[in-house]
């Protein structure tokens, strides 16, 4: 999609954004005299209609009362322009953007280039048939308002992030393996100036991360530790983002029944989510050091996989009675989170981790799930969220529920219980973090989508990559 800014294309179709003030007459009067004499579109909010005449065309978009629109909406509206000149075969548009009294108007038309932007995504590497929605868009925004192409720019390398986070959740883990992982971050990253170390098997014993690696025994892709870093700023605070990786997760010998098996390549999109926002970060130069850091690996099944009932240690020593194979996303991230906060000069950490099914079940399929030990990160992460069209929701610990990690055998377990399983699995991290400044957001539902909505395509979502960008 080309984007120009007050440069007029000619023989375009002329797009117009009508809320309930807005006078038709002022664009055409053939036009307006069709709309008197056929009722058939009054600006109501996210409805359209085009009007071809002799020499021009206008695409008109209701938007309603403007009072009544949020931020999100005029996402939803650019998204839903852009998908209609596709489908119209209109290549080439002006797309007359007005100011509004009492709004945000500069926030409303960044919200709503990146809807038009959003309109590029799709997943079709494995489609052998072409499909139609390939047409690249012309478009000029004609507007009295502000905006700037390095604006535009800006917005693009967020969604660009946001892409390619949804690319890597989609790819069936036949071809995504942690290898691959490893070497698609090294592609993306590197040219951007990010430092992208990766770690065998022999490497990752050797630093000890041993709960880890015997949650990928069972596979014959060898897990990887990925570990990306990015310094702008000299002497600067390093946040460290952490994704949990698993780039399969068939339960293990705990298996998941087949129907809850089918999306498990997207028990990588916590890590997808960190190589999407620092991508995102460091093409748009944000002076803010991050480190990332994945392990990644699969769970499966077979005479090396580790079973119910193990015990295994980790690398701070920490013993873990491994009840449930399937709870295997915190065995994972015990080891990457002590990682973060003993091996790295971190001093805020942030994990990202699709991590229980107890978290779709208490929020819903759309919010992020946050277990926390700083409420001045959480406060941040949620205006964050609220300030992009994403929703996060603070869960509540309390002490009483820490019991439900004590282990008979060993000194704690993963298997924690149902009651509370989004809470309790946050807890089991925080054991690691050594008291750290600390967020673990849960992603279960949000990172992948079952159903296409508003702007969000069908499977990989990118969410919460724009959350973490405004955070940072
Ligand atoms: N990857 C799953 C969680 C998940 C569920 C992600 C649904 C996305 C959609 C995780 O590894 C898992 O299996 N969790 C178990 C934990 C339980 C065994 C304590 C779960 O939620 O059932
Ligand atoms: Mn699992
Ligand atoms: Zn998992």
């Amino acid at each position: 999609m080309q984007i120009n800014i007050n440069s007029k294309i000619s023989n375009a179709v002329d797009v117009y954004i009508i809320d309930e003030n807005f006078n038709i007459d002022s664009i055409n009067s053939e036009l307006s005299n069709y709309l008197k004499n056929n009722n058939s579109f009054n600006g109501e909010k996210l409805t359209s209609f085009n009007y071809i005449n002799n020499s021009e065309s206008f695409l008109l978009f209701g938007i309603g009362d403007v009072n009544k629109t949020s931020v999100d909406d005029f996402r939803k509206l650019g998204f839903k322009i852009a998908n209609k000149l596709k489908k119209l075969k209109l290549s080439n548009a002006n797309v007359n953007y007005i100011s509004y009294k009492n709004k945000d108007n500069d926030t409303l038309l960044k919200a709503f280039v990146e809807g038009l932007l959003q309109s590029e995504y799709k997943f079709d590497a494995y489609k052998t048939k072409d499909n139609d929605n390939k047409q690249s868009l012309n478009l000029n925004i004609v507007t009295d308002l502000s905006l700037s192409k390095d604006t535009v720019d800006s917005i693009s390398n967020i969604v660009e992030g946001i892409n390619i986070t949804r690319d890597l959740v989609n790819i069936p883990a036949i071809d995504m393996y942690p290898e691959v992982l490893a070497n698609k971050t090294k592609e993306l990253l590197e040219p951007l100036g990010v430092k992208v170390t990766i770690y065998g098997e022999k490497e990752i014993k050797e630093i000890g991360m041993t709960a880890f690696l015997a949650v990928g025994e069972g596979s014959d892709k060898e897990s990887k530790f990925i570990k990306m870093e990015y310094n702008p700023v000299k002497d600067g605070e390093l946040l460290a983002l952490v994704g949990k990786g698993l780039t399969y997760d068939s339960g293990g010998y705990a298996i998941k029944p087949a129907a809850s098996m089918d999306t498990m390549m997207s028990d990588m999109a916590g890590s997808a989510t960190v190589i999407g926002t620092i991508y995102s970060l460091a093409k748009n130069k944000v002076q803010q050091n991050i480190v990332g850091l994945v392990a990644s690996c699969e769970n499966m099944i077979s005479g090396k996989a580790y079973k119910n009932g193990d015990i295994v240690r980790s690398m701070k020593g920490t013993t873990i009675e491994v009840k449930n194979t399937d709870a295997e996303g915190r065995v994972t991230l015990a080891d990457s989170l002590y990682y973060a906060a003993t091996k790295t000069e971190a001093t805020a950490i942030i994990d990202l981790a699709t991590l229980t099914g107890a978290c779709v079940v208490g929020l819903g399929d759309y919010t992020t799930g946050v277990v926390t030990n700083n409420d001045e990160i959480y406060d941040k992460l949620y205006n964050s969220s609220i300030s992009v069209g994403e929703y996060i929701w603070k869960l509540p610990v309390n002490d009483e529920l820490r019991d439900q990690i004590k282990s008979k055998m060993a000194d704690i377990t993963n298997s924690t219980g149902k009651p509370g399983g989004a809470i309790t699995a946050g807890i089991f991290l925080e054991e690691f973090i050594e008291g750290k400044p600390w967020a673990h957001l849960d992603i279960a539902g949000p990172a992948y989508a079952d159903s296409p909505y508003s702007y969000i395509p069908y499977g990989g979502t990118g969410i919460p990559v724009k959350t973490l960008y405004s955070f940072v």
